[in-house]
């Protein structure tokens, strides 16, 4: 219930409307504007800079302070003490689990990794040059075709088993797209591993040979995956939302999400970023982008700095960095020139007036892909790896919004400024 209410004068009527003011747990208060419809007045708001779109009890972002929260739990403690099942848990039902459910978690998930054989058929319609990202859209949207006997999202059995099976199946979607790129045969999951390691396993592992996963790339995966396991209501887990809104099944709506992550300003920046920094090549070049990312004139941006959220600092990229740290030091590759390269961008960008005046700090994905390259993921996976990791935030956010009861299908009204109405025109009378 709102506690507070906003009145709003408008200049051609005569009666004020009232708003009522909702207060959340933490952050800013909200102004219900929904009655604004019944007095024939809408809001503009395009980019979503002030607008709710939804209640949600999962992620709490405080952007100005650094704050990222799963279910109120700090990012930086489930970094450092939980593994990424554990966080999916936490994301999807709402608690932490007990030895039990945690015990029954990881094995419905592990036993839920294999893909319809017929699925590796699908892979055969690609090109090998295909980005994975384009045949990951394809296949998830795919799953819906082969598990028609959990499509029924007003039955909340059907939405957990297809949360499960969204979860425990794209790493090996995943892991699919890659070895198909490489021409290698596809690398079937094992139950013995952690999700982390069987990922790891089902993307190098080739039958000629054992594969042992390394610990210290493992907990790097996982801690990528937690990190980037969900984020509030970005631009694609409001795609997840809006697509499931009209109750779509749950497969196509991730597909959705996929297809959302995609663009270099929300997921593809730590490919982007990678790129970039290849492109510098080398410290010397650095003062060269610099210039060019302040010039007005110039569409260049440093890939990697700057979040419409966070304003100070990224609090992942701050555990980010240290697992960057830790695992090049690990493979030995302490003098890589990619990392000398990032690291002096980072240095000189933090001091820039430029970037700190604007509050541009390096986020996530400056590290993520610095880490991924050393590990030998290739670049047009790096995508890919995020949408593995946010498929669970994406499953935690679409199963709020369903058992929600007052869910409505998303519908934005919009501010049209087109012609008014005129009459059609023969077409050999037009100029
Ligand atoms: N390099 C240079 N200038 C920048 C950058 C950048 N990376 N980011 C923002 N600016 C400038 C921008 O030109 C603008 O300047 P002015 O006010 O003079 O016009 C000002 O900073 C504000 O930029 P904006 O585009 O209005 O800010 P936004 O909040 O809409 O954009 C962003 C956020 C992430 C799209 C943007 O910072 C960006 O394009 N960054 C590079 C891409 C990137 O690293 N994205 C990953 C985000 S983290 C992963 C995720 O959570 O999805």
């Amino acid at each position: 219930m709102a506690d507070k209410v906003a009145t709003l004068h408008l200049p051609d009527r005569a009666e004020p409307v009232s708003l009522p003011i909702h207060s959340p747990t933490q952050g800013y208060d909200v102004v219900d504007i929904r009655k604004l419809g019944d007095a024939k007045l809408f809001t503009y708001d395009p980019g979503f800079m002030a607008t709710a779109a939804c209640e949600s009890k999962i992620t709490y972002i405080d952007g100005d302070a650094g704050v990222l929260q799963y279910r109120g739990y700090p990012i930086n403690q489930l970094a450092e003490k939980s593994d990424f099942l554990e966080v999916a848990y936490l994301l999807v039902n709402g608690e932490l689990p007990n030895k039990a459910e945690l015990e029954d978690w990881n094995y419905r998930i592990t036993h839920h990794t294999m893909v319809h054989e017929q699925m590796a058929r699908f892979f055969q319609g690609f090109r090998r040059d295909a980005h994975p990202m384009s045949i990951m859209i394809g296949v998830v949207g795919a799953l819906s075709a082969f598990y028609h006997d959990s499509l029924d999202i007003t039955n909340p059995v059907h939405r957990e088993i297809s949360a499960i099976r969204l979860i425990a199946k794209v790493p090996t979607l995943a892991a699919m797209s890659y070895k198909y790129s490489i021409g290698q045969p596809f690398v079937y999951p094992k139950n013995n591993l952690s999700y982390s390691a069987n990922f790891l396993r089902m993307m190098f592992a080739v039958p000629a040979e054992e594969y042992e996963p390394n610990p210290i790339l493992v907990r790097a995966i996982d801690r990528i995956l937690i990190l980037h396991a969900d984020h509030e209501q970005n631009a694609s887990t409001s795609t997840v939302r809006l697509a499931g809104s009209s109750g779509a099944n749950p497969f196509a709506c991730i597909a959705a999400g996929i297809a959302s992550l995609w663009g270099p300003a929300h997921g593809g920046a730590n490919e982007a970023c990678l790129n970039m920094l290849q492109e510098i090549g080398s410290v010397d070049r650095i003062p060269e982008y610099i210039r060019r990312a302040k010039d007005k004139n110039d569409s260049f941006r440093l890939m990697g700095f700057g979040h419409r959220v966070y304003k100070n600092f990224d609090p992942r990229a701050t555990i980010m960095r240290q697992t960057a740290h830790e695992v090049l030091h690990h493979l030995g590759a302490d003098n890589d020139p990619l990392l000398k390269v990032a690291m002096e961008l980072e240095r000189i960008a933090l001091q820039d007036p430029y970037f700190v005046e604007k509050k541009l700090y390096p986020n996530v994905d400056f590290y993520s892909g610095i880490i991924m390259k050393a590990m030998g993921i290739p670049m047009n996976m790096f995508t890919v790896m995020f949408a593995l990791a946010r498929t669970t935030g994406w499953v935690a956010q679409w199963k709020e919004m369903i058992a929600e009861p007052s869910q409505k299908i998303g519908r934005p009204r919009q501010l049209y400024t087109g012609h008014t109405e005129r009459n059609y025109v023969e077409l050999g009378k037009r100029g």
